[in-house]
C-alpha cells in the first residue's frame, strides 16, 4: 500500500494567466517528500442546478470521486466583490450535495489566494472559512498564506518568484500534513 499523502488542489479561477492557478502551481514545486500534488480544473462544470444533483454531470462525479480519494484539500481562492468567485462557490455546491452525500465532510482543508490588491484575499478566505463549518470541513489555521500584491510576485510566465511567498506556501503544505495527520 503506497504511504504517499495526496492532496487534490483546485483553484477559483479558470483564468489563463491566473494569478491563483500560478500559487497551485508553485505549491506543485515545494511538498515536503512524501506528498504529491493533483491540481483539478474546475473548467467544465456546470452551474448546480439542484434538480441534477442525484445525478450530476460526469466532471463532477470526477471531482467528487478525487475530494473523497485525497488525504487532504488545497483551496487557492481569488477574491471577487469580497468573498469568493462564483466558480469556486458553485464547484464546492455539487461536492457537497446531494444532502447526505457530501465529498467535502471530514476533509481537512488548507487556504490560500492571491490578489493584485493590498489584503492578498484576506477576505474571500474568511468566507470560505464560514462555509467549512456547514460543509464539516477541518481547516488548517496557519499559516495564512494572503499573497498581496500578487502581479510584483508572479512573472509573466506565471511563476511564483517571490522566495518569502514560496516559503509561506512550503510551510503551509508540511503543516496540512501534519494537520491531516493529527486530526485522523
Ligand atoms: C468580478 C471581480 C471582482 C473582484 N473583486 C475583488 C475584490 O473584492 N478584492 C480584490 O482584492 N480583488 C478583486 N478583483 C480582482 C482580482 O483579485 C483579480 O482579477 C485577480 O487576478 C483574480 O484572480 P486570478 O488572477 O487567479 O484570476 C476582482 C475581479 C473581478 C473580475
Amino acid at each position: 500500500m503506497s504511504t504517499t499523502f495526496h492532496i487534490l488542489g483546485f483553484a477559483g479561477s479558470l483564468r489563463k494567466g491566473s494569478f491563483n492557478r500560478s500559487i497551485l502551481r508553485a505549491a506543485n514545486e515545494l511538498l515536503p517528500p512524501g506528498v504529491e500534488l493533483e491540481i483539478f480544473d474546475l473548467e467544465g462544470i456546470p452551474l448546480f442546478n439542484q434538480d441534477y444533483d442525484q445525478n450530476p454531470p460526469e466532471k463532477v462525479k470526477e471531482f467528487k470521486a478525487k475530494i473523497r480519494a485525497a488525504d487532504a484539500i488545497l483551496i487557492a481562492t481569488p477574491e471577487y466583490n469580497y468573498s469568493i468567485p462564483g466558480v469556486l462557490k458553485n464547484a464546492i455546491d455539487w461536492a457537497s450535495r446531494p444532502y447526505g452525500d457530501n465529498s467535502l465532510e471530514g476533509k481537512p482543508v488548507a487556504i490560500m489566494g492571491a490578489s493584485p490588491g493590498m489584503l492578498g484575499t484576506a477576505r474571500a478566505q474568511y468566507h470560505l472559512r464560514q462555509s467549512f463549518v456547514f460543509l464539516n470541513m477541518h481547516p488548517l489555521n496557519r499559516p495564512e498564506v494572503m499573497v498581496t500584491f500578487a502581479s510584483d510576485k508572479i512573472d509573466k510566465d506565471g511563476k511564483l518568484i517571490d522566495s518569502k511567498t514560496r516559503e509561506l506556501i512550503r510551510q503551509l503544505l508540511e503543516n496540512l500534513m501534519a494537520w491531516a495527520r493529527k486530526i485522523k
